[in-house]
C-alpha cells in the first residue's frame, strides 16, 4: 500500500473494486425506484434520455469523483478542503455529508421493507393472495408503523455492524457472490415474466418510445435517476476512491461499474414490466410496484416461495452493500474530521440518520398528513437528494475537476501518472469543461421552473 497512510484501508484486488462499487451503485435504485420511475414517466422514451444521460454526464462524473477521492486520500468533506485549501469547496463535501444523512434514513426504510417481504415469503405471506390482496397487504403493512420501524432498525443495525468491522471483509467479499447471484435470479423472473400472457404489452412499454410523453420534468427525472443509480453527485464515489490504489485503473471501473448498474436497471425493467402488463396493474403503481408486482408473479411460478425468498434475500443485499456505502460517506468524515474512533464514529452516525429516518418511516403512517411543500418527510427527502442535491453536487464536481484540479492533475489521476493510455482524456475535459455542466444545468433549471426554454 505504499504512498497510502497507513491508518487508510484500500480495496484488495480490481474485482473487489468494482464489486464494491458495482454494490453501491446496483441497489433499490435499480431494482425498486427505476422500474417506477419509468413507469411513471413514459416507458421507453424515458430509457433512451436515461441512456444519453448516463453516457454524457454519468460516466464522466464518476471519474471526477473517482479522480478526487484517490488523489486527495480523504473523505468527502476532507478531499475539497484538501485540494482546495482556502477556498469554499470544502461545502460541496458538506452538501454531500447532508446529502448522505437524507438518503440513508428515506433509503433504509424502503430497505426495511424487503426484510419484512423476505419474512413474508418465508412464512407464505403471499400464498393465494390475488394482486389487489397483494396491493392492500402492502398498504396496510407501510400504513402501520411498528413493523416497518423494526425493519428500518434492523436493517440500520446491519448496515453499522458491516460499516464497523471495515468495508473491506464485509462489502467487497459478499458483493463478488451476491451480485452475479442477484443478476441470475432476475434473469429467470425475466424468463417467466415475459412468457406470462399479455406480456408482450409490457416489452413494447419499455423499448417503444412515445415521445408525446417527454416534458421538461422528464429530463430532470432521468437526471435524477442516473445520479441516484450510479451514487454518484454526492460524494460516496470520492470516499470509495480514496480506497483506490494507485495502480488500479479509475476508467475501466467506472465502466464496468456504469455497465452493470444500467444493465441491472433495463433487466429489472424487462423483469417488472411484462408482468405490470399481465396483471393489469397501471404502469404509474409508484413505490408499491416491486412490493406487489413481484409477489404476484412469484405466486404464478412452479416453486415461487423459494424464488420469492431468494429474490428479496438479494434484494436486501443489494440494497445493504448500498447503504453501507453510504455511512461509509458519514463514517469516514467523522473519523477524519472529528478524530473520532471507527466504532464510535459508526454509532453516532446510525444513532443520527436513525432520527430522520424514524419520520421517513412514520411518512406513511402517523406522519402521512404531515406535508412539508406538498410532500411527507420521505417523499421530500427522495426528491431532494435525487433531483436537486446529487445533481448540483454533480455540477460543482465537474465543475471542480474541470477548472480548478487542473488538467495535469486530471491526467495524473486517469493515466496513472502517465503509464496507462488514455486517449480519452481530451474529451473527457471537454466534456466535464462544457458539457456536463451546461447539460446539468440546464435540466436542473428547467425541471425546477426556473427557466423555460422550450
Ligand atoms: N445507487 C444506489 C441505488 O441505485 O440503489 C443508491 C445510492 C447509493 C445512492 C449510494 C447514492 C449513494 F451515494
Amino acid at each position: 500500500m505504499s504512498g497510502l497512510p497507513p491508518n487508510r484501508e484500500s480495496f484488495g484486488s480490481k474485482f473487489g473494486i468494482v464489486a464494491a462499487t458495482a454494490g453501491s451503485a446496483v441497489g433499490l435504485g435499480n431494482i425498486w425506484r427505476y422500474p417506477y420511475v419509468v413507469g411513471e414517466n413514459g416507458g421507453a422514451a424515458f430509457i433512451m434520455i436515461y441512456l444519453a444521460i448516463v453516457i454524457a454526464i454519468g460516466i464522466p462524473v464518476m471519474l471526477s469523483e473517482l479522480s478526487i477521492g484517490r488523489r486527495a486520500q480523504q473523505n468527502v468533506y476532507g478531499s475539497f478542503r484538501t485540494l482546495a485549501p482556502n477556498r469554499p469547496w470544502y461545502l460541496i463535501g458538506l452538501m454531500g455529508v447532508v446529502a448522505a444523512f437524507m438518503i440513508l434514513a428515506f433509503y433504509t426504510v424502503v430497505a426495511g421493507w424487503t426484510l419484512e417481504y423476505l419474512y413474508q415469503s418465508f412464512i407464505g405471506g403471499f400464498h393465494e393472495k390475488s394482486a389487489e390482496e397483494l396491493g392492500s397487504m402492502f398498504n396496510s403493512f407501510i400504513g402501520s408503523s411498528s413493523r416497518p420501524l423494526i425493519w428500518f432498525f434492523v436493517f440500520m443495525g446491519l448496515t453499522a455492524f458491516i460499516v464497523v468491522a471495515g468495508v473491506k471483509n464485509g462489502i467487497e467479499k459478499s458483493t463478488k457472490i451476491l451480485m452475479p447471484l442477484l443478476f441470475v435470479l432476475l434473469l429467470i423472473l425475466i424468463v417467466r415474466s415475459v412468457t406470462l400472457p399479455g406480456a408482450a404489452k409490457g416489452l413494447s412499454f419499455i423499448f417503444k418510445p412515445d415521445f408525446s410523453k417527454i416534458t421538461a420534468e422528464t429530463f430532470l427525472m432521468a437526471l435524477g435517476q442516473a445520479f441516484f443509480s450510479l451514487s454518484i453527485g454526492m460524494g460516496t464515489l470520492i470516499t470509495y476512491g480514496s480506497y483506490i490504489q494507485k495502480r488500479d485503473n479509475l476508467a475501466t471501473t467506472s465502466l464496468s461499474v456504469v455497465a452493470t448498474d444500467t444493465m441491472v436497471a433495463i433487466l429489472a425493467g424487462v423483469a417488472i414490466f411484462p408482468a405490470v402488463f399481465a396483471f393489469g396493474i397501471p404502469t404509474g403503481a409508484g413505490p408499491g410496484l416491486a412490493f406487489i408486482t413481484l409477489p404476484n408473479i412469484f405466486e404464478q411460478m412452479p416453486g415461487g416461495t423459494v424464488f420469492s425468498v431468494m429474490f428479496f434475500l438479494l434484494l436486501g443485499v443489494a440494497a445493504l452493500t448500498s447503504t453501507i456505502s453510504v455511512l461509509e460517506v458519514i463514517v469516514a468524515f467523522f473519523v477524519e474530521e472529528l478524530k473520532m474512533k471507527r466504532g464510535a464514529a459508526t454509532w453516532l452516525a446510525t444513532f443520527s440518520v436513525s432520527i430522520l429516518g424514524v419520520l421517513c418511516v412514520l411518512s406513511t403512517s402517523e406522519l402521512a398528513d404531515f406535508k412539508i411543500l406538498g410532500k411527507t418527510v420521505f417523499e421530500l427527502m427522495e426528491y431532494t437528494t435525487a433531483n436537486v442535491l446529487l445533481p448540483l453536487g454533480g455540477f460543482f464536481i465537474v465543475i471542480f475537476v474541470a477548472w480548478f484540479f487542473g488538467r495535469d492533475k486530471a491526467k495524473d489521476e486517469l493515466s496513472n501518472n502517465g503509464t496507462l493510455k488514455a486517449h480519452y482524456i481530451p474529451v473527457f475535459l471537454f466534456v466535464i469543461k462544457f458539457i456536463a455542466p451546461l447539460a446539468i444545468a440546464f435540466v436542473f433549471l428547467q425541471g425546477i421552473g426556473l427557466i423555460d426554454l422550450k
